[in-house]
């Protein structure tokens, strides 16, 4: 599906949808890493749900979103999925504190101002030999940017640098740190 094709597509400018390099990031882990379980931190309207669940045929995919007219959206959009795609009209961190099943692949590209905070639960729920992909790690260059961090911005560039410290000095997992467009991690739980 065509990202101009989604119902809500006109809201696009409140919330980015998967860039293109990202989106071929994602997709090329789907299909090496055949994940019959994914968890999606941020559905929007569905487009990045769409792409993983058009590239492995096997995959089960629970997509949280917040926003009652997203997840309504994103629902119908994900119609042709049928029970392969859950979207679940709620707030990650109230799932997260309930959640025990595991997942082969997690997508986050929810709040980036909680990835660090959500990052101790995803680690746990992710399987070993599963890959963790988070979105937009750079928030517009500010996360590896010198000098003083805005006030308005702070806690999300302080909750990003966190988070990719975390990954890098954890031994469990082997990381990659993407630059282009807004930045993606890639981070595989290897033990
Ligand atoms: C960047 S958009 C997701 C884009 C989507 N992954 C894509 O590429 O097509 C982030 C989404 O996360 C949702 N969101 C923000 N805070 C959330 C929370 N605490 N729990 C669940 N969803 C949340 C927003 O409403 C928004 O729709």
């Amino acid at each position: 599906m065509k990202r101009e094709e989604l119902k809500g597509f006109e809201r696009r400018a409140y919330n980015p949808i998967i860039r293109p390099k990202s989106e071929q990031v994602l997709k090329e882990i789907v299909e090496s890493l055949k994940p019959k379980k994914a968890l999606e931190i941020g559905t929007f309207l569905g487009y990045s749900a769409t792409v993983m669940l058009e590239a492995e045929a096997g995959l089960v995919l629970t997509t949280l979103e917040k926003d009652e007219q997203n997840a309504a959206d994103a629902t119908f959009n994900l119609k042709r999925f049928g029970k392969r795609a859950k979207v679940l009209c709620c707030d990650a961190a109230n799932f997260l504190a309930e959640c025990t099943e595991k997942f082969n692949l997690i997508f986050l590209d929810g709040p980036k101002g909680q990835y660090f905070k959500y990052l101790p639960k995803l680690k746990e729920l992710l399987e070993c030999g599963g890959v963790l992909v988070a979105d937009d790690t750079l928030f517009h260059g500010y996360v590896t940017a010198d000098g003083v961090v805005k006030h308005k911005h702070r806690t999300i560039v302080e909750s990003l640098r966190k988070f990719k410290e975390d990954l890098q000095n954890d031994t469990n997992f082997q990381c990659q740190f993407y630059d282009f467009e807004d930045g993606i991690a890639v981070c595989k739980k290897i033990k």
